[in-house]
């Protein structure tokens, strides 16, 4: 798993939160704290089009520069606990919201966050039913709904995966491969030379694996400027990206630092929710939606063949797609080396199969379980898309 709070400000930002969670001994009836959720809603505009209130009285507050803890809401009555990044002076840019504590289970008006007498920050309804906090970084739906969506960063054997939940499978569409110890860190550090001002985006492992020297921290990213304030996200259509404060500059002062995909060439196009549903992706554009009659103009209403029961039976043909790769990579997740025939039985075969991706000088076979973007790339390998005849 990834580390529960792998953001490096948060490390500053909700050691006030741990640290207070951590004292044992009872504290003095003057200390403790309880905000009541009455939707007083602060000014300025937020991501995700959220209304939202600070949370603090005249004794605690839990801003530390440019953070501040409030609950936000998309919805009517739906409350989610939320470090907000950014402060409601900059201009012309939302604020952002950078960690969330329950955005599965929200809470209601009125539920209340107290720091009580045996040390414990608590987040109860005002039913008193105490909230859950959640342990998996895993997207939102959508930018309107903070429920769960299709994609999770997991770190497991044998690196840091992302997993697209399609139907219950789990499809895994990217990765960073490489040592897995017992926890992995988003950090930022600065160069370590003199006068540099060059700071290093990394994912850091926990502990170095015995009796091995090299580089075990993947440098995501340099910056030519402070780092200090990033946070990695998990966004709702797949990708990872990094953002980072700047309060030198006016405006913008969310950079977005880093993506997985980024806007641009091939790599952007093998983000699986590029085109929707179905489509031919070119340098991050979508060109065309293939169709049995050949390659048509590209709209949001392009979808793959339905197939029915089972895949079509025994009535099912395929059309190709000549210089095309799928998201999922022939050399790792290739089903194995065969004729084309033998990909194509194996296809026909698997009711949940929607096509192969075959490679000719290499024989190498990839059936696939979703079509998605497919990502246009000049004497690759064949994309074989399966409908009913
Ligand atoms: C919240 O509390 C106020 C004051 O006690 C009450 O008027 C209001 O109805 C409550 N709201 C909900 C949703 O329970
Ligand atoms: C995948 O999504 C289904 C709903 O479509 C859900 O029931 C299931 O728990 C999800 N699986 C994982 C591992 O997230
Ligand atoms: C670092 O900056 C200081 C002050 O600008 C300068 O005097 C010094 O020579 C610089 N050091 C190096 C190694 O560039
Ligand atoms: C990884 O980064 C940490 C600093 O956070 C550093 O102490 C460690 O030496 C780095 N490990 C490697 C193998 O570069
Ligand atoms: C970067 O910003 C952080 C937070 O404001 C600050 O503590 C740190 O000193 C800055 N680093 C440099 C090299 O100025
Ligand atoms: C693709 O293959 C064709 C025919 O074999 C060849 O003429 C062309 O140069 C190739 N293009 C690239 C970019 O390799
Ligand atoms: C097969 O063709 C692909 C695409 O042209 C190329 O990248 C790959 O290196 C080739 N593999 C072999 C073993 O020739």
């Amino acid at each position: 798993m990834i580390s529960s709070s792998p953001f490096t400000f948060i490390t500053t930002t909700l050691s006030l939160f741990f640290l207070i969670q951590r004292v044992n001994s009872q504290l003095p009836a003057t200390r403790t704290f309880t905000f009541i959720n009455h939707g007083d809603f602060a000014e300025g505009v937020a991501e995700y089009g959220a209304t939202y209130s600070e949370i603090r009285n005249e004794v605690y507050n839990f801003d530390i520069f440019p953070f501040s803890l409030c609950f936000y809401n998309t919805t009517p009555g739906a409350y989610v606990l939320a470090i907000r990044g950014g402060v409601p002076g900059d201009r012309r840019e939302p604020i952002r919201w950078v960690w969330d504590a329950n955005r599965r289970r929200p809470v209601g008006e009125n539920a209340t966050l107290s720091l009580r007498r045996d040390g414990n920050l608590v987040l109860a309804e005002s039913n008193g039913v105490i909230a859950n906090g959640r342990r998996r970084l895993v997207s939102r739906d959508s930018d309107a709904d903070g429920s769960d969506g299709p994609y999770s960063l997991v770190f497991e054997e044998p690196g840091i995966i992302m997993y697209l939940n399609y139907s219950g499978e789990l499809i895994r569409y990217a990765d960073w491969l490489g040592y897995t110890g017992n926890k992995v860190t988003f950090t930022t550090l600065p160069e370590n030379y003199v006068n540099s001002t060059v700071y290093d985006l990394l994912l850091k492992y926990d502990e170095p694996p015995p009796e091995s020297s090299r580089d075990l921290n993947i440098t995501l990213q340099k910056l030519n400027y402070n780092a200090t304030y990033s946070f990695l996200r998990l966004g709702s259509d797949g990708n990872v990206k990094i953002f980072t404060y700047n309060g030198v500059v006016r405006y913008p002062r969310w950079e977005q630092s880093f993506a997985y995909f980024p806007d641009y060439h091939v790599r952007e196009c093998a983000l699986p929710s590029r085109c929707g549903q179905f489509g031919l992706c070119d340098r991050g554009m979508c060109v065309a939606c293939p169709s049995p009659k050949g390659l048509l103009g590209w709209s949001e209403g392009c979808a793959p063949p339905q197939l029915g029961q089972c895949g079509g039976g025994g009535k099912v043909g395929y059309y190709e797609i000549r210089g095309a790769e799928h998201f999922l990579t022939l050399l790792v997740s290739a089903d194995g080396q065969m004729t084309v025939a033998e990909c194509r039985r194996r296809c026909s075969r698997d009711c949940k199969c929607k096509g192969f991706v075959y490679q000719e000088n290499t024989s190498l076979c990839l059936t696939v379980p979703l079509l998605a973007t497919l990502i246009r790339e000049v004497n690759t390998s064949v994309v074989y898309v399966k409908y009913l005849k």
